[in-house]
């Protein structure tokens, strides 16, 4: 990796949509990055996307926005990718992952010619199986291609958290992990407020009378929250624009936050060649490290369901 070649903070998103453009505007907003370059396959609604977000430029801190190509690849320091295709109609799951995953292959090959020195983050669902499939089309080391994992998911938690126990959500640490999709699960163990684990924060604290049934509910709901407002707006982006500004404002500034990301297991936590979210220190590497914790048995069954679900999603690809 040859920092030497980033003359600017240049983000490139591959993906203008709902979930590109609103990352665009909040990353803008943030002051991060220098430079923000959106590439789509759609032009006319790329030109459109662009000229709407560099109108802003007066009133954001100082960024450039520009739509760009491939060959903006090279000197990027994060590349972003939320480009998907939609599932047609009567499409199976499987056939809309293989379209993505292609989608993904050639975005990546792209990449790749450009030799680029960039940190790949890719947001497209599956995200944890697209993740794998762009590592291994990249042949780069595990810490350069990342997924934006249960960032979102974690974020979702530490709001429910905060709104029950009527506490502020930074003072509240909680980590959604394993898949992102119907498998992951919360980490209970790693969960406290103010450094006080959290079950001995209610039973000290009083401040909720029943904890245990709300503890259930939480979780669910976290796992359903996708669910809802894609029935509600038919999509996703705020809350993933904002998870995304954290994540690449942790490699833009090598802040080392620790962070839900989708990385690849080399061994962490018995795990093998599967692409998951545990806690991972971002830096400008992007993944520095994993963060290894002890997690209860319950809590260990849950991670390798989650693995073997994305190993079985990702052995249906045949790639
Ligand atoms: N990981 C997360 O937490 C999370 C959260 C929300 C959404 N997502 C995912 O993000 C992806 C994007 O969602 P969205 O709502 O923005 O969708 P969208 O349909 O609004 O945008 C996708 C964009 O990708 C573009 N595109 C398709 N193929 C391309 C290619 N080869 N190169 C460049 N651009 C291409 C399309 O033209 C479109 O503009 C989806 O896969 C969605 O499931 C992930």
């Amino acid at each position: 990796m040859d920092q030497s070649r980033w003359k600017s903070r240049k983000v490139v998103i591959t993906g203008a949509g709902a979930v590109g453009a609103t990352f665009a505007y909040a990353l803008a907003q943030s002051g991060t990055a220098d430079e923000i370059c959106l590439v789509d396959v759609n032009e006319d609604f790329l030109k459109g996307q662009v000229l709407d977000l560099a109108h802003g430029m007066p009133f954001y801190p100082a960024v450039d926005i520009y739509s760009g190509n491939k060959l903006d690849y090279e000197d990027a320091h994060v590349i972003v990718i939320t480009a998907g295709a939609k599932q047609k109609q009567g499409e199976s799951r499987l056939d809309l992952l293989k379209r993505n995953a292609d989608i993904m292959e050639k975005i990546v090959d792209d990449i790749v010619e450009t030799n680029s020195d960039a940190v790949i983050v890719v947001v497209s669902n599956p995200v944890d199986v697209l993740t794998h499939v762009a590592l291994n089309k990249s042949g780069w080391p595990r810490g350069r291609v990342l997924g934006s994992g249960t960032v979102l998911d974690s974020a979702r938690f530490r709001y429910l958290i905060s709104k029950n126990l009527s506490v502020n959500v930074r003072n509240v640490h909680a980590y959604i992990m394993g898949e992102h999709g119907d498998s992951e699960f919360a980490s209970w163990s790693m969960t406290n407020i103010a450094g006080v684990p959290i079950d001995t924060y209610c039973d000290r604290n009083k401040t909720i009378d029943n904890w245990p049934e709300v503890r259930k509910e939480i979780v669910q709901e976290v796992r359903n929250s996708a669910y809802h407002i894609i029935d509600y707006k038919g999509a996703t982006n705020f809350g993933v624009g904002l998870a995304l500004v954290q994540i690449i404002g942790s490699i833009l500034r090598n802040q080392k936050r620790i962070l839900t990301v989708s990385s690849l297991m080399e061994g962490e936590y018995g795990l093998e060649d599967v692409c998951l979210s545990v806690p991972c220190v971002v830096s400008q590497k992007g993944i520095e490290n994993v963060v290894l914790s002890n997690l209860t048995d319950k809590e260990t069954k849950q991670l390798n369901n989650s693995a073997k679900t994305l190993k079985k999603a990702l052995g249906s690809l045949n790639r």
